[in-house]
């Protein structure tokens, strides 16, 4: 058997004439930026979220940026987050020539860590402008701690919700949780694109505007810049594709739901102990499982038995960001975010997608307790 961790074409195959037909309108309009779809789009996911306005973006990348520019993000000042997170969380505080601040993580949600952030802020909040909470692998960091620290330090906070569009935290949806929501429409992504594709959420209709002249060079009038923005646009082809895609984003959370639930009911029986932890939704929080992401024992020699056997995994993140080459003039050491590197040395992603068959969940779980046995 083969399970890859991600097969994106049985998604596809599902809405190939739906997706190519809102394609070919695009094409017979010959309008491709900013047009119609993008418009519609940003409607559809302000609504989605819960908030009240949206703004579409080049990508998710481009979503931390502009919102951190949109914030008043710049030279000199210090921006908190999470070490354990895709790069461009951290990236794009550097990009701005501000300085990424890490807070360590949750060892069972791998957010980052209220406590440690309430500590952090009280020995010095100084040049501290700003926190990104990243809702990691489809579950919300614990916002209501981060929000109350954040209005108490004065600090924007900006969700990166990349991995979790759909998500909720007490009822409330991913993205409209802080002063901005930044999404991502990557491929891979429960909401992805047929490319590369972001979105900006906000609650306040300042930001919105700042956000939209950002992604436009810093104009709001054609060859006239009040600010230096970027060229940073959805297109419309993307635009058409992610609203078809988003009218069934739902069902298909709820299917990595199911199939999650299926993961840990099959761990349970499988009496592999301690071998393999699954992961840990707290009650607040209702998750998207963009990945399921379990700690194990012997990681590197489990995921090259998987290989062998035809099961896809992956490793989401092998290193903490305080430990790259790029950041070492931070002046962080190993050691000093503990638990971020100790799960980068246990995390595996097993196939999550909601078109998975039970019998193919079987066989990932019945190979991984193969490999204990032996
Ligand atoms: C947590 C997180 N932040 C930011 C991004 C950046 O998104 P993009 O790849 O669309 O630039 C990603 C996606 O890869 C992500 O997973």
């Amino acid at each position: 058997m083969n399970v890859k961790l991600l097969d994106l074409e049985r998604q596809y195959r599902k809405i190939k004439n739906e997706v190519m037909s809102e394609i070919k309108s695009v094409c017979d309009s010959q309008h491709y930026v900013l047009g119609s779809n993008v418009k519609a789009l940003e409607e559809e996911i302000a609504a989605y979220c819960g908030a009240k306005y949206a703004v579409g973006v080049a990508s998710g990348t481009d979503a931390i940026l502009l919102a951190l520019m949109a914030a008043g993000v710049g030279p000199g000042d210090k921006v908190v987050t999470t070490p354990y997170t895709f790069f461009s969380t951290a990236g794009s505080i550097a990009l701005l020539g501000a300085k990424p601040v890490f807070v360590d993580i949750e060892p069972d949600t791998f957010n980052i860590d209220p406590d440690e952030l309430g500590r952090l802020l009280k020995r010095s909040s100084k040049g501290v402008k700003a926190v990104i909470p990243v809702h990691l692998y489809g579950q919300c960091a614990e916002m209501d701690t981060i929000r109350s620290l954040a209005h108490n330090h004065s600090l924007s906070v900006i969700e990166d919700a990349a991995q979790s569009i759909g998500a909720r935290y007490k009822k409330r949806g991913a993205g409209a949780l802080g002063d901005f929501g930044c999404f991502s429409f990557y491929p891979t992504k429960n909401l992805g694109c047929f490319g590369d594709g972001g979105m900006v959420t906000t609650n306040n209709r300042q930001r919105a505007e700042k956000l939209r002249m950002l992604r436009g060079h810093g104009s709001r009038r054609r060859y006239y810049y009040d600010i230096v923005g970027t060229n940073s646009r959805l297109d419309e082809v993307q635009a058409a594709v992610l609203r078809v895609k988003l009218k069934y984003l739902d069902e298909w959370a709820e299917g990595r739901r199911r199939n999650a639930g299926k993961y840990t009911e099959l761990f349970s029986k499988s009496g592999l102990g301690d071998a393999v932890t699954v992961p840990e939704i707290r009650k607040e929080n209702l998750s998207v499982y963009n990945q399921y992401v379990v700690l194990v024992k012997k990681r590197d020699r489990l995921r090259k038995y998987l290989a062998e056997k035809g099961v896809g995994s992956e490793i989401y993140y092998p290193m903490s960001l305080h430990q790259q080459k790029c950041f070492k003039e931070l002046g962080y050491k190993t050691g000093d975010f503990p638990v971020s590197e100790s799960v980068a040395k246990k995390t595996l992603a097993l196939p999550i997608y909601p078109e998975l068959k039970a019998g193919e969940l079987r066989y990932v779980v019945s190979t991984i307790a193969d490999f204990y046995s032996k």
